[in-house]
């Protein structure tokens, strides 16, 4: 996603985000109402609402695609979303489930599901860009069809690391790396996003396999949307509001580092799954030259 803005709204927008944190003694529990808690950003009423606010669906055709955005917006959270995607031939469509603030220096977490003829694999594309700065891609294939149910695709991300799991199974680990000169994102507010678009030029099998416009609507499903969230770049804080501790669950703020259960799915995963590294990349990262992040080890 590309956001533009000139450096003297960038400096407007750092005094906003500034007060907003001062100001903001709020914390957010927050349980899948998507009528409450979203706004449609794009493609009018491709963007479906149904079932009392539970479901939302986003759909694709030939003249657009759809999206969402969260009316709140957050600084840290465990942001979970059950996603169900476009059953059959999805072949160069993408669906998306993202975390993401504005600016030209902007974060992101990047949730995107690539399709496929019927039958073939989605690839699970994922992304961290941090102050504008993104070249992180990781991909995976899943160990179960993800058109035939819905699926719990979550984000934790905390102080000390970021955790991107599929079904409580950890995908992949962003660690806060700040001490060593790798931005991490914690300092600007994000706000969650899904979307559905037209991905004809690289999504499937690099681009070679386009839309079969003649079975649109493309039409990906959300639900049970849960936030354990803060706006507070403050532990005591995160632990201290009621409505928060009566969740009883705020152990994701604290957590420091995957506990070795975590991190034996983590390897599975990445030993099985995963098709796409950047951090093995040799060709665009000759001669060792490849970014910080990857040359720790956990
Ligand atoms: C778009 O799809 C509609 C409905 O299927 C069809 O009537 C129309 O001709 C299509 N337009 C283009 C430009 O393909
Ligand atoms: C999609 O595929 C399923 C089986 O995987 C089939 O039951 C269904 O009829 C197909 N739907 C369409 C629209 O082709
Ligand atoms: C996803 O999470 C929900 C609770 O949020 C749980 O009921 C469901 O079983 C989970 N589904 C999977 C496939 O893990
Ligand atoms: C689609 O299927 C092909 C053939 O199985 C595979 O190479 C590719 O990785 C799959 N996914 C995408 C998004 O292209």
């Amino acid at each position: 996603m590309q956001f533009s803005m000139d450096s003297s709204s960038s400096s407007t927008v750092s005094v906003m985000l500034v007060s907003a944190l001062l100001l903001s003694f709020l914390m957010v529990v927050s349980a899948s109402n998507f009528y409450l808690d979203f706004d449609t950003s794009y493609g009018g009423n491709r963007a479906k609402i149904l079932n009392n606010g539970e479901l939302l669906t986003l759909s694709l055709d030939n003249s657009s695609g759809s999206g969402v955005q969260s009316k709140g917006e957050f600084l840290y959270g465990k942001i979970d979303m059950q996603v169900k995607l476009v059953p059959n031939n999805s072949a160069g469509t993408v669906s998306t489930y993202y975390l993401s603030s504005k600016g030209q220096y902007w974060d992101e977490l990047d949730f995107e599901f690539l399709g496929n003829l019927s039958g073939e694999p989605y690839i699970v594309h994922t992304n961290v860009i941090t102050q504008g700065k993104g070249n992180r891609e990781q991909q995976f294939y899943m160990w179960f069809d993800p058109t035939a149910d819905f699926h719990n695709y979550s984000f934790l991300w905390n102080p000390q690391y970021i955790l991107f799991s599929v079904d409580g199974t950890p995908i992949r680990e962003f660690k806060n790396l700040e001490s060593n000169g790798v931005p991490y994102p914690n300092k600007q507010l994000m706000q969650i996003y899904s979307s559905i678009w037209d991905g004809n030029d690289w999504a499937t099998q690099g681009g070679r396999v386009k839309i079969d416009w003649s079975k649109a609507p493309f039409t990906a499903s959300y639900r049970n949307f849960t936030t354990y969230a803060c706006v507070q770049p403050n532990g005591t804080f995160c632990s201290s509001n009621s409505s928060f501790s009566t969740s009883n669950n705020n152990t994701w703020y604290y957590s420091q580092q995957l506990d070795s259960a975590s991190q034996a799915k983590l390897k599975w995963v990445q030993d099985n799954y995963m098709i796409y590294n950047y951090c093995t990349d040799t060709k665009r990262f000759p001669n060792g030259t490849f970014p910080y992040e990857c040359t720790v080890t956990n």
